[in-house]
């Protein structure tokens, strides 16, 4: 099994004196959204969880988040997808980064030593280079190292200013920095580990004369500078682990390259990728050893994917379970669902939440399950609405078969016992139950058990008048005017 995209451990760091500190309460203003910036998702992640797993699998255990925009859905999110180990701080205003950053202080316990600052909207930090990060600033007993990057266009980012020795000495931000300064392209990604006694001492200085009129926390560097020159070492890492997203473009940008990571870490851990083109396999859905993807395939959210299984194209499949050697043809749609070993679904199946495929069960072309257990060896295979149904092994449940569940008030139970046989075209009105080894005749609309072994006709008798047809011919053409 490959391990989900969160659980990759690459942590080169000792906890214990470092905290982390991930600044997620500005607006996000750019997104022109309802929803918080750090909530939207690459690979159905929210950027905020990617920083949280990105410190978390760099060594750190304390992790503090900044909060303040839409606080309450940021909480609720962070709550559910980390716990305990993520604690948080609200900045009611949002002041600037060092503001921000001012408000988590206070929560920080005595005996942290130094400080990891990351932004809740870089989807891209890479742990092992926040590991080294920290690693640096430790070996050279400087008050702050910080990542740096050099970009082809600098525009909105704070530029890094150095000395003639090439030491750092302060970071300008686009809106207060001189035409020679904007021209800089080595820029500041947002993302530093501070001494934090420095940190504690340092940020009430922060001023906020400046064009934003905000606190920055880019001053602290120039502060630090102040204290000793060289006390700011920076880490020069790849632009493409920097990428921050503000709009929807770079969201965009981001999801896709996620998803071509994905498609390789996958391959190179045996998966089998048809092609990539519409393919999207989200960050928490592990996937086993030789199975095989085609075109436009959607794998979301928790979704286990176990061995040898084939998924055909344009399938989407969310929080499900497929066990080892399903088949799942194309344009099926499955929603926490579990497909047990060797079953086959669709083609243009739909799972619903609850249905459970037994081993070696077929549910074919145009069939729905919901809230249905389907045994053992058992067969759906056209045409069929099978929901709120408990059916046992080797049951044969004929085309265009449906379980009457629902009666605008109440859900009720249809269960089919081992060895059933459902002619098609049959009606099950729930409750309703028929016994192991029982016939339902095709055309049936069954209201009442059927007890074991029997057969059940729940339809009218058929009757054939013989050369009625002549008589029939004759009257319908007068009808029509024409002759016979
Ligand atoms: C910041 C840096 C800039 C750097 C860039 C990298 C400052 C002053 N500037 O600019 O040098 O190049 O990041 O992307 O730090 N936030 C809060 N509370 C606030 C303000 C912001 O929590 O009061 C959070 C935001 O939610 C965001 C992060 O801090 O996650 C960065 O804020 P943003 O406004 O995006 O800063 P930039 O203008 O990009
Ligand atoms: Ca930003």
């Amino acid at each position: 099994m490959t391990t989900p995209a969160t659980a990759v451990a690459t942590a080169t760091v000792a906890p214990g004196s470092v905290a982390a500190v991930i600044l997620a309460a500005g607006k996000g203003t750019r997104m022109k959204s309802a929803r918080p910036k750090v909530l939207h998702a690459v690979l159905g992640k929210p950027l905020v969880s990617w920083s949280v797993d990105a410190v978390h699998q760099a060594g750190v255990v304390d992790v503090i988040c900044v909060v303040g925009h839409g606080k309450d859905e940021v909480e609720a999110v962070l709550r559910a997808r980390h716990g305990e180990a993520v604690r948080t701080v609200v900045q009611t205003q949002q002041r600037g980064t060092g503001h921000a950053v001012q408000v988590a202080l206070p929560s920080l316990s005595a005996d942290v030593a130094e400080v990891l600052v990351v932004c809740g909207d870089t989807p891209r930090l890479d742990a092992s280079r926040l590991a080294a990060l920290i690693a640096l600033r430790r070996q050279r007993h400087s008050l702050v190292a910080m990542w740096t990057t050099t970009v082809s266009e600098p525009r909105g980012y704070g530029r890094i200013v150095r000395d003639e020795q090439g030491a750092i000495v302060a970071i300008v931000e686009e809106k207060d920095a001189t035409d020679a300064q904007r021209r800089l392209r080595e820029v500041n990604p947002g993302v530093y580990c501070f001494d934090a006694a420095f940190l504690r001492e340092g940020l009430p200085k922060l001023t906020s004369n400046n064009a934003a009129g905000e606190l920055y926390l880019t001053d602290a560097i120039a502060l630090a500078v102040e204290r000793s020159v060289g006390s700011v070492v920076g880490l020069d890492v790849d632009e493409a682990i920097t990428l921050g997203i503000n709009d929807r473009v770079q969201l965009a940008l981001a999801e896709r390259q996620a998803r071509a990571r994905r498609v390789l870490e996958l391959r190179l851990a045996g998966v089998t990728i048809l092609d990539e083109a519409g393919v999207v396999i989200d960050s928490d859905v592990s996937c086993g050893e030789d199975t095989t993807i085609a075109a436009s395939v959607a794998l979301h959210g928790r979704t286990r994917v176990g061995a040898r299984v084939s998924i055909g194209q344009g399938c989407v499949i969310t929080d499900c379970v497929i066990d080892d050697d399903v088949v799942i043809h194309p344009y099926s749609v499955c929603d926490s669902a579990h497909v047990r070993s060797r079953a086959v679904v669709g083609p243009f199946a739909r799972l619903r939440p609850a249905a459970d495929v037994g081993e070696d069960a077929h549910v074919g072309n145009f069939v729905e399950l919901k809230k249905t257990v389907l045994g053992k060896g058992s067969k759906a295979n056209h045409l069929a609405y099978l929901g709120d149904a408990v059916i046992g092994a080797g049951v044969n449940v004929g085309a265009g078969t449906i379980t009457c569940n629902y009666d605008g008030h109440g859900k009720y139970q249809t269960t089919l016992h081992d060895g059933v046989f459902v002619g098609s075209n049959s009606t099950l009105v729930a409750p309703v139950t028929v016994g192991q080894d029982a016939y339902i005749a095709a055309g049936s609309v069954v209201t009442d058990d059927v007890p074991a072994d029997a057969v059940a006709f729940g339809r009218s008798r058929q009757e054939n008048k013989a050369g009625r047809a002549t008589a029939v011919r004759e009257r319908n053409a007068r009808k029509a005017g024409k002759s016979p």
